[in-house]
Order: structure tokens, then C-alpha cells, then sequence
């Protein structure tokens, strides 16, 4: 049966997805190089370092010219950036139907665990008033290899006491479905699905996310 349920933050949660945008996007253009929202979305569920490499490698020389220092700089920047954009955020930018599956979730006696890459995502979760619904929040600071590999899943499925088999991951990137499919669990992902196609299901909102139809379309697969 399913035991548990492990959480992206960014563009599951809340829609700080648009923020990481607005923050890379001032960083390429400070830097003359191209970033639109089609780039945007290789980045996401990477995390900040990884993802600020992706756009240097756009530079004639793929990046190979600017010394850690200067990435080290660039990366506090942004997050700098994000960091005034996310100051306001409150309990009202859950996106829909978030909090009622938490309820349900609890109802049901799951556990639920978060797997964000992002070092801004426990500041988040207060933020929104929902830290308390969580059993595991990972460190993403201790994760050696970030998403697309798996560990940052399995690390979480391991804090909450449950096989990965026993849980569904929920998330909005490529990279994360990746993840997630790669820890042997099962794939909900939000958004489009011919970007998520390696999703076991997909719902284009949150507002779709229930316990019920999950249930359902995981009966079908698992046991
Ligand atoms: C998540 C987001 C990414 C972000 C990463 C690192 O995975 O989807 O867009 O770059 O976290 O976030 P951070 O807040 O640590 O820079
Ligand atoms: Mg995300």
C-alpha cells in the first residue's frame, strides 16, 4: 500500500518556480547571455550551481574561462536576488489544493516528506505555515548527487521508515521525475505532459492533486 508521500517544493508547493526565473534571468542578462522560459525549464529541480553552470556553458567558451570565485559570486548573487523576490511570500501563495491533500494525506496516517533542492525551502515552509505537516525535510546540502539521480529521494523515503516502493513523488521538473522514477517510486507530475512524459500520471495543477485519483491511477500499477 502507499505509506508515503515525498514533496518537491518549487512549483509543487508554491510557485517560487517564477521567482528562480525572474532571478536567473537578471543574472544572464547582467551577463549578455540568452535565458528564456524554454532554458528555464532545464533548470528546474536542479540546484543552484549545477543550474548557473548551464547558463555559463552558453559563453564562446562554454564557461571554462571564469574562475570558482566568480561562479561562487554570481550564484550568491542571484540567490540574493531570490531572496528579496521570496521576502513577502506568505500562506497565501500556497497553490491550490495543497493544504487539503496535506489534510488528507494526515487523515489517511501517511507520512509526508520534502525533497527540494532548493537551500531556501525550510525558510519556505515556514513561510507558508506547512512545515508542520512534514515527518522529513532533507538537507540538500547533505546530498552528493542532486536530481535527475534519485538520491535525494531515497534519502527522504529512508527519514520517513518507508520503501521507496511504498512512495509517490510529486513533481514539476523533468529532472525530479527522472529522480524519482530512478529511486523506484512512483511519478505524479504537475504541469505539462508532454514535458513530464516519463511520469507515471500527470495533472495539469495542483488543484488536481487528490488523494482519491492518485490512489486510483496507482492501483492500476502497483499493489
Ligand atoms: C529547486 C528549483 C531550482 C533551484 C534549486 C536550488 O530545485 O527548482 O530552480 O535552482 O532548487 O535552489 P536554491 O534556493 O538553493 O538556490
Ligand atoms: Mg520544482
Amino acid at each position: 500500500a502507499i505509506q508515503a508521500f515525498i514533496f518537491d517544493l518549487d512549483g509543487v508547493i508554491t510557485d517560487t518556480a517564477k521567482y528562480h526565473y525572474k532571478a536567473w534571468k537578471q543574472l544572464a542578462d547582467e551577463l549578455g547571455l540568452p535565458f528564456d522560459h524554454a532554458f528555464n525549464e532545464q533548470l528546474k529541480g536542479i540546484d543552484r550551481m549545477a543550474s548557473l553552470e548551464k547558463i555559463l556553458s552558453q559563453m564562446e567558451d562554454g564557461g571554462r574561462s571564469i574562475s570558482i570565485q566568480q561562479k561562487e559570486h554570481w550564484a550568491a548573487h542571484k540567490n540574493s536576488v531570490y531572496q528579496q523576490l521570496i521576502e513577502a511570500v506568505d500562506e497565501s501563495e500556497i497553490l491550490p489544493g495543497i493544504e487539503a491533500l496535506f489534510h488528507e494525506l494526515k487523515e489517511a496516517q501517511l507520512r509526508i516528506g520534502l525533497a527540494s533542492a532548493s537551500r531556501n525551502a525550510e525558510t519556505l515552509l515556514k513561510q507558508l505555515k506547512v512545515e508542520a505537516y512534514f515527518d522529513c525535510i532533507v538537507d540538500p546540502a547533505s546530498i552528493a548527487n542532486g536530481k535527475p539521480a534519485p538520491d535525494i529521494f531515497l534519502a527522504a523515503a529512508r527519514g520517513l521508515g518507508v520503501h521507496p516502493s511504498s512512495c509517490i513523488g510529486v513533481e514539476d521538473a523533468e529532472a525530479g521525475i527522472q529522480a524519482i522514477k530512478g529511486a523506484g517510486m512512483y511519478a505524479v507530475g504537475v504541469g505539462d505532459a508532454s514535458i513530464l512524459s516519463k511520469a507515471d500520471m500527470v495533472v495539469p495543477d495542483t488543484s488536481k492533486l487528490t488523494l482519491t485519483s492518485i490512489k486510483a491511477h496507482w492501483s492500476q500499477v502497483g499493489e
